[in-house]
């Protein structure tokens, strides 16, 4: 990045606190491979998987945000991650429709969780779409990956169901399966993502959308780094995205390194295990001075 623009990006940040839906790993293991990280002969340390989302949760915490547990279920080995259980905006909840089998019984799990929290408005989809792993939601937009794992007519449903422009963005990476492997929202309409996860169409509008986005380069990517959950001031990320923490701090963000290496042995990092509850738009969740 050159001078001046890093000069014209750093801004004061401001966190707004946030509330999100985890699910602890007790039930974790690699006993299938649905995507190119997942290798079931290597061996998953489960007890360190726990103690590694442990001190995301904390983190979260010390941030300042509230964090929802749903009850790990024996059998559903990804269920820790919980971005792929439901879309919540405006307090509405869209539900997930997995595309592989080993998944499909989280959709149902994901939903009754929201059914026992009182969520009024639910909605069980009729197409294949993996929650937050491929909608991501900016000021403007909903964002959604397709390619891999969620269908087009997922994407259609989830327009009319918020009510929000859906910008469909094609994947092309099988190690970049889901959007939040690929890009992640820092704040309003201001992103971060890997270029080469893209077809050239799709890429095409992430820059006319977002000119001065953050660009991650093929390591900063392979290790997960976009895969990352930002409160609009702190940005939590997995450590060894060096390069990308180093662009962020530039911003005026605060880069704060997590380390999952056991989750990432199953294709997810920070973001993968964070679902944001976003409420109805109220004067609590107001920005404060
Ligand atoms: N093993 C899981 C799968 O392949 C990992 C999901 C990661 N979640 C995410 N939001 N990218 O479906």
């Amino acid at each position: 990045m050159s001078e001046p623009a890093s000069r014209a990006h750093r801004r004061a940040r401001t966190a707004r606190p946030r509330r999100y839906l985890m699910c602890r790993p007790t039930h974790f293991e690699v006993s299938y491979s649905i995507n190119p990280w997942m290798d079931p002969a290597k061996p998953v340390d489960a007890a360190l998987a726990v103690a590694q989302w442990e001190r995301l949760r904390a983190l979260y915490g010390d941030l300042g945000h509230q964090v929802e547990l749903i009850d790990p279920i024996p059998g559903l080995p990804d269920m820790v991650y919980a971005a792929n259980g439901a879309t919540v905006i405006d307090g509405k909840v869209l539900g997930a429709r997995f595309r592989n089998a080993q998944r499909t019984a989280e959709g149902p799990a994901y939903l009754d969780w929201f059914r026992a929290a009182g969520h009024p408005t639910l909605h069980d989809p009729q197409h294949i779409n993996e929650g937050e792993g491929d909608f991501l939601v900016t000021g403007s937009w909903i964002l959604a990956g397709r390619g891999f794992r969620s269908a087009p007519e997922g994407h259609a449903e989830a327009q009319e169901f918020f009510g929000r422009p859906v910008i469909g963005l094609e994947l092309t990476d099988p190690r970049y399966y889901h959007l939040d492997t690929a890009l992640a929202v820092l704040d309003h309409d201001e992103v971060m993502y890997n270029p080469a996860a893209f077809t050239p169409g799709s890429l095409a509008v992430l820059r006319r959308l977002f000119p001065d986005a953050v660009l991650a380069d093929p390591a900063d990517a392979a290790v997960f780094g976009l895969n990352a959950v930002s409160d609009g001031r702190h940005v939590v990320l997995p450590e060894a995205a060096t390069g990308l923490a180093a662009q962020l701090r530039a911003r005026g963000f605060e880069p704060l390194g997590v380390d999952l290496s056991e989750l990432l042995k199953g294709g997810g990092s920070v973001k993968c295990c964070t679902l944001e509850l976003r409420a109805a738009a109220g004067p609590e969740t107001t920005a404060r001075p």
